[in-house]
């Protein structure tokens, strides 16, 4: 499973890139937002700059809805760099955009995935990547990883191409449970990666080898 951070924090980004398993970011405009990231030349500068921190896919949203505003925003941001994934938000507009983009070479995120329906849509239109919100079905009282098994079941048996990013991901446990439900990549905020490092046991024993090591 790919790890990818859910961040558009640059220093977040830095850190978990320095641990060396980091194979993307994901951002959206509530993300970026949160940065005080404002203005269409800013918002390009702050991709870019992701793009040149990381070697990994960059998921970046298009803010308009209808299929010519999707396509000319889509268009300009995969223009930016390489690594850039055009990020199309499941509305009936953004699946013929998802269709525009991979007939036309540009890799593209379908992002608010709720249902398996959406997502066989999603990747009959060509996504690279579907974005199922884990976090925001368990909020509703459902449960989140059912659908990420459902759709790696489902697009094992179809041959779809399209990858499940497990997002919305709310704890370690979720990433867990992400991987074990056959997802494809988990993107993540840092602190949920960081949470899988921890256990009290490691603690414990360690500060025991380290006490131990004095008598050596
Ligand atoms: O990747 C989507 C994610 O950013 C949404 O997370 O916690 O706002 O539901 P959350």
């Amino acid at each position: 499973m790919k790890f990818f951070i859910d961040t558009a924090n640059l220093d977040q980004i830095r850190e978990a890139n320095a641990l060396g398993i980091l194979d993307g970011v994901t951002t959206n405009p509530s993300l970026m937002a949160k940065e005080g990231i404002r203005g269409t030349e800013a918002i390009e500068h702050h991709y870019k700059t992701i793009c040149e921190l990381v070697d990994g896919d960059v998921s970046a949203e298009v803010l308009s809805t209808d299929f010519e505003g999707m396509v000319a925003e889509g268009k300009r941001l995969a223009s930016l760099h390489s690594n850039i994934v055009v990020k199309v938000p499941m509305i009936k507009d953004g699946i013929k955009a998802i269709k525009w983009f991979s007939s036309n070479g540009i890799r593209t995120n379908c992002t608010l995935i709720f249902s398996a329906g959406q997502a066989i849509l999603a990747a009959k239109a060509g996504a690279s990547y579907v974005s199922p919100f884990i976090g925001r079905i368990d909020d509703s009282n459902w449960d989140g990883m059912e659908l990420i098994s459902q759709l790696s079941h489902i697009y094992t048996i179809q041959n779809f191409r399209t990858e499940v990013l497990a997002a919305s991901i709310r704890s370690a446990l979720h990433i867990v449970k992400a991987a074990e439900a056959g997802a494809d990549i988990c993107t993540c905020p840092l602190d949920s990666i960081l949470g899988l490092l921890k256990h009290p046991l490691t603690d414990i024993g360690l500060a025991k080898f380290l006490e131990d090591a004095k008598k050596m």
